[in-house]
């Protein structure tokens, strides 16, 4: 069950914006795994490690810098263009990569690394050596005097202090805008951008999918300027991409431009530059928004984020292997920042801060796991720093941003299972540390554990990958009054998520106006559950302390089955005027304007009336009943509705509640009209919404009641020794279980349930009719019959009403129940090597469930089995023409399922296509569908 994951990619001329909906896993392979134990991570150990990726749920890896180097800027000091680190492997170790990630589905981004190359390349040896004024010496950026371009800043502020330095072998100054090992290649050369095609063309003629192109905003120097963002460089990069245009569509480049969203814009130019830029200013807003616990700097920043060329994508991330540069905020935002984040000095390099994203949050779950989620939310491609997923830590006691680069924590072993060798061989330290250490950190540990961090991600990147909408839709803010919670929603086509992030660390409740979307039912993400419809009023939501939701408002699914929708009340009423009793009025002129003017809207709003699709042409009070006893006028009540030329019968009980009578919402809710006594004003509604309904009708059924009507006789009938159980104190509890199903039910002193029909049809209701044999041939498990209601009419026929019976406190039906083991299943299987065994118990339960139900449906069966004078209950052998049904049932549901498989073409992977096929083999043409023999 474990093979790995094989899937099948799309080319990229097939799948061009395939960029648009990656999710970026970026790593560096000295500290990836190593494979020959020499301490460094090499191309080798990465291929054995792909599994690992492709089950996390990624779709694109990022590669650090591998080519030959000093390393002394961790790679970024390239000194070969067109080869592999020695230590990290060969050019052929780096295609059988190549290849092995593609066939897995997962598409690589490599380093283009062309502002500046190290100063041990062949190129700048050559350039410090040649003629002044030479194509070659200028190759980069001389000066004879360090004043020029004096209006640019230095970068890294810790070690430089200019940007230019001194050859003794030139004796001239070089241009840099990093290390001072790092000079600058000179753009203004053709010679250079014809050199750096070649390297482009050497990697994209490989088959690499992507290049991030570092340092991108620093090509071009010009007096005057900063030397960032000019035109020039913009020149020079749209030179670039009509390179790719030409010769390699499909394939994508990414800028590292650490700027304002205004400029990094520009180097997307019109959609003939970059196709993705990173989005620097969001990143410290997000912790900004934590810190504060305040949602404004997130929409802030993206209330400036200008629209970008629809071929274009953000790429947002949390953490990377620099520090987390805080270069694009305010110097009061970044004292803030550092004062919450780097408390302890050396974890500030720079303008920024050495830490990965654990440390950072305290190992805070609910922190990581929101920061997560805003990250796997926001407009653009999500980038994940390697290690990020176990929530590993940093040790920022080593040098420049090595802290954040250690190597991966696999395992317990030694090592961290990163490699073999002697640990002080190794290219970085692994983390020790109690809270960090690869002990306690690790991957293999966390696949064990289905609670783990990593499993948590894989369930949300799962999430993120199967909905379009997070890459590609818009975004929208929603602005509810509290400022501690953000909320956005993510549209395309006719899907729309939305997102709720509480940023504080106290639970916070939300009033959310979604009433665009009235109707519509959030269903959880995660878990899949429905909320409550959203309606027309404001939509509330509680969040535990860093608690976030992700909804889809789906247009589809019914609510949750516990919700029960407020009944809609009239928009206003009519005032029937009493001078005696409820009855009399009603059957006076009154009544029948009532049923005329008032009733067929009534019906239209009431879910149980089940005639709404037709046009209602009349409506009468068939007759009114008092029920006895009590200080409360309650009557009993049936409606004529004449529809489209048929009639039908409904029950309405109806009462009345005074304006000065304390009363619930329910009564209110279902109010046909305004009554007036004197001075005295109150609602007619039904009666069911009344507590003292429900008391009269069970004292009636233990009384054994008869009431005369004008269509004949009620009679109240309590089952044979279940009086008792009828007779209930006049205040115990009444609890409304459904005031608006197609019946509606209420229980009384969590003993007795009441059901009133609705739809009145001659002859005896099934349920009444089932429940009364069942009761009566001693079955135990189902609820037991107490008493029936019914309407006997002048030529004898019965009607059933309303219905009695014990009432059985329960957890839900069967059929919830069932759909939630089998979503806990899907679940575990997602995360399957973690819980072999948790499923085989899930498998386990359901068994013992199901075998429950059987024996009971089969005690059930022998009741009914048994021979009878009733003549209705009389059982009857099943023959052969009762066989051919079922077979033709099971048949028609077979096809059903077996089409839906045949009409699907695409499959998340090969391995789930071949389980496909196999089900769509001949060797299956046993089974009965039409399907299987076509
Ligand atoms: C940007 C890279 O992300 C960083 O690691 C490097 O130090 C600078 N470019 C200079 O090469
Ligand atoms: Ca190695």
């Amino acid at each position: 069950m474990n093979a790995p994951t094989e899937s099948v990619l799309l080319s990229n001329e097939q799948d061009a914006l395939w960029y648009k909906d990656a999710i970026i896993y970026q790593l560096h392979v000295k500290s990836f795994f190593d494979s020959n134990d020499d301490g460094i991570g090499d191309f080798p150990g990465l291929i054995s490690k792909l599994d690992y990726i492709a089950k996390l749920g990624v779709n694109t890896l990022w590669l650090l810098p591998f080519y030959p180097s000093p390393r002394l800027d961790d790679g970024y000091d390239i000194s070969d263009y067109r080869a592999v680190h020695p230590e990290y492997g060969t050019l052929h170790d780096f295609k059988r990569f190549l290849d092995a990630a593609h066939r897995r589905g997962l598409r690589v981004i490599i380093e283009l690394v062309i502002n500046h190359t190290s100063d041990q390349h062949r190129w700048f040896q050559r350039a410090r050596h040649a003629k002044p004024g030479s194509v070659l010496r200028d190759y980069y950026v001389w000066s004879d005097t360090d004043k020029k371009y004096d209006g640019t800043r230095i970068i890294f502020i810790d070690t430089e202090r200019s940007n230019w330095t001194w050859d003794p072998e030139a004796k001239a100054y070089y241009w840099h805008r990093f290390y001072s090992h790092q000079p600058d290649l000179n753009f203004d050369n053709p010679r250079v951008i014809e050199a750096v095609l070649g390297v482009m063309r050497f990697w994209l003629d490989m088959g690499v999918d992507g290049l991030r192109l570092d340092a991108v905003p620093y090509l071009v120097e010009r007096e005057g300027t900063n030397n960032e963002n000019l035109p020039e460089t913009h020149t020079v990069l749209k030179r670039i991409r009509a390179e790719i245009d030409a010769s390699f569509p499909g394939r994508m480049l990414l800028a590292e431009a650490n700027q304002w969203p205004e400029d990094t814009k520009e180097y997307f130019g019109q959609g003939d530059e970059c196709h993705m830029a990173f989005h620097f200013p969001l990143m410290p807003r997000m912790y900004m928004a934590l810190a504060r616990e305040d949602r404004f700097p997130i929409t802030d920043i993206m209330r400036q984020t200008p629209q970008i060329p629809d071929n274009c994508q953000w790429a947002i991330f949390l953490r990377n292997h620099d520090e987390l540069t805080l270069e694009m905020v305010t110097d009061s935002e970044r004292d803030y920042l550092w004062q919450t984040y780097a408390t302890d000095r050396r974890a500030r390099i720079n303008l920024g801060i050495r830490r990965r994203l654990a440390p950072l949050l305290e190992r805070d779950r609910r922190r990581i796991e929101l920061m997560n989620c805003l990250l796997l939310s926001m407009p653009g491609a999500p980038v994940i720093y390697y290690g990020d997923e176990i929530g590993m830590g940093d040790n920022i006691r080593l040098g420049d941003r090595d802290g954040v680069r250690t190597p991966m924590q696999w395992s317990p072993d030694r090592n961290g299972g990163f490699s073999r060798a002697d640990p002080n061989a190794l290219a970085l330290p692994l983390v020790m540390d109690p809270l960090y250490g690869f002990e306690v950190v690790n991957a293999e540990s966390q696949a064990r554990d289905r609670h783990s961090l990593l499993q948590w991600m894989r369930r949300m990147l799962a999430i993120r990958r199967t909905h379009a909408a997070f890459g590609r839709g818009s975004l929208r803010f929603l602005y509810p009054k509290n400022r501690k919670v953000l909320a956005y929603l993510r549209e395309l086509d006719s899907e729309t998520i939305l997102c709720v992030a509480n940023v504080s660390h106290q639970p916070q409740a939300v009033e959310l106006d979604l009433s665009e979307f009235a109707g519509r039912v959030p269903v959880e993400m995660d878990g899949g559950s429905a909320f409550p419809p959203v309606g027309q009023l404001t939509y509330l939501l509680t969040l535990p302390p860093y608690g976030f939701y992700w909804f889809v408002l789906t247009q589809e699914s019914d609510g949750p089955s516990w919700h029960t929708p407020a009944p809609e009340p009239m928009p206003d009423y009519v005032t029937i005027v009493l001078r005696n009793q409820l009855a009399d009025v009603l059957a006076s002129v009154a009544g029948i304007e009532l049923a005329r003017d008032t009733i067929p809207a009534y019906l239209g709003k009431r879910r149980w009336f089940a005639a709404k699709d037709q046009s209602l042409q009349s409506a009468r009070i068939a007759y009114l009943a008092r029920l006895p006893g009590g200080d409360r006028e309650l009557l009993l009540s049936e409606l004529e509705v004449k529809t489209d030329g048929k009639t039908s019968r409904w029950m309405l009980p109806l009462s009345m509640v005074w304006e000065d009578e304390p009363t619930a919402a329910l009564p209110t809710q279902l109010a046909l009209a305004r009554v007036r006594r004197g001075r005295r004003v109150g609602l007619l509604t039904d009666a069911f919404s009344l507590s003292g309904f429900a008391h009269q009708m069970l004292a009636s059924l233990a009384s054994g009641a008869e009431i005369e009507t004008t269509e004949g006789r009620i009679v109240f009938e309590a089952a044979p020794d279940k009086v008792e159980l009828l007779q209930r104190p006049p205040d115990s509890q009444v609890l409304w279980l459904s005031a608006e199903q197609s019946n509606s039910s209420l229980v009384v002193d969590d003993a007795v349930m009441l059901k009133v029909f609705r739809r009145i049809a001659p002859g005896q209701h099934p349920e009444a009719e089932m429940s009364r044999y069942l009761t009566a041939n001693g079955f135990a498990n189902s609820p037991l019959m107490l008493g029936e209601v019914r309407r006997m009419d002048n030529e004898g026929e019965r009607f059933s009403l309303a219905v009695a019976q014990s009432f059985v406190r329960n957890q839900g039906d069967a059929w919830t129940w069932t759909l939630d083991q089998f979503n806990r299943s899907l679940d575990n299987h997602a995360t399957r090597e973690a819980n072999e065994e948790a499923r085989h118990d899930d498998i386990h339960d359901y068994k013992e469930f199901a075998a429950t139900m059987g024996r009971q449906l089969g005690t059930m069966h022998v009741v009914l089995a048994r021979a009878t004078d009733d003549d209705a209950f009389a059982p009857r052998l099943a023959g052969p023409e009762d066989v051919a049904t079922w077979v033709e049932r099971a048949r028609a549901s077979l096809d059903r399922a077996f089409d839906a498989l045949a009409q699907r073409t695409t499959w998340e992977n090969e391995q789930v296509a071949a389980e496909a096929q196999e089900m769509l083999a001949p060797c299956w043409a046993v089974l009965p569908g039409a399907a299987r023999q076509a």
